[in-house]
């Protein structure tokens, strides 16, 4: 997958692809990340990127013509027109595991970031074909919120994790948060591994690591188990269950 990135602060974007699972990637030739200055597309002595919003208000708005044209230039160069090009905004839809998904079936991706208090509405129109939060927060620009996106979709790409058994049982894969997980010692501090992991029976272990996955989304994310993927099963679990499981 190539992912260019179109930004004010590409620096930025420097650090978090350079080290452990993306760094990987990047080096086997799965992920090419590529950051690209808006600035550098400008024509005038000062390199404005941004002015005053008309109607008045506070701050500035990034100007539509240098993100249009680097974005033009880039597509041009690499001979592409049908790439997704999605904007980091707060007004966007908001992330999540599927979204990542979707996103990883892609060869290539279009970010772009803005930054200060917003970018000219014709960005949003007639440019992006997508726009994504990463939270209902507000961050000083879109680089973190890239680096957060790049990296929840650079690891599903196949051939980027080690294991890719791991994936299936990630947090949010299946609308449920992952089961606890356990390594040496056994026991630490009087805290005992849970028996049935080391019982060796893989039928009794893949129950337990389910209800658990169940038991830790009732109890922490209960937003998450209206949407998640039960069996009839597992629902009446829940229900005859509820009590308990607050
Ligand atoms: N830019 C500023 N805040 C953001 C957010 N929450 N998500 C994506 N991009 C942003």
């Amino acid at each position: 997958m190539r992912i260019d990135i179109f930004c004010l602060f590409p620096e930025m974007l420097v650090s978090p692809f350079e080290q452990s699972v993306i760094k990987r990637a990047k080096d086997k030739g799965i992920v090419e990340v590529s950051a690209h200055n808006i600035r550098d597309y400008t024509h005038d002595k000062h390199h404005t990127v941004d002015d005053y919003p008309y109607g008045g208000g506070a701050g500035m708005v990034l100007k539509p013509e240098p993100i249009f044209e680097a974005v033009e230039a880039v597509k041009q160069q690499l001979n592409v027109n049908n790439v997704p090009i999605i904007l980091l905004t707060p007004a966007g839809r908001l992330f999540n595991q599927q979204i990542a998904q979707e996103l990883a079936r892609h060869s290539h991706l279009m970010l772009i970031c803005g930054h200060y208090e917003g970018i000219d509405e014709r960005v949003h129109e007639h440019l992006a074909t997508d726009e994504i939060s990463i939270g209902d927060y507000v961050l000083t620009g879109g680089e973190l919120a890239a680096i957060v996106v790049i990296d929840a979709v650079a690891r599903l790409i196949p051939g980027v994790l080690g294991s890719e058994m791991s994936l299936t049982s990630d947090s949010h894969v299946d609308g449920l948060l992952e089961y606890p997980q356990y390594t040496k010692p056994q026991a630490y501090r009087g805290w005992a591994v849970p028996s049935i992991l080391l019982s060796g029976n893989h039928h009794e272990i893949a129950c337990w690591k389910r209800r658990q996955a169940i038991l830790s989304t009732v109890k922490r994310r209960r937003d998450l188990i209206e949407k998640a993927n039960l069996n009839q099963e597992e629902k009446k679990w829940i229900f005859e269950n509820s009590l308990n499981l607050k």
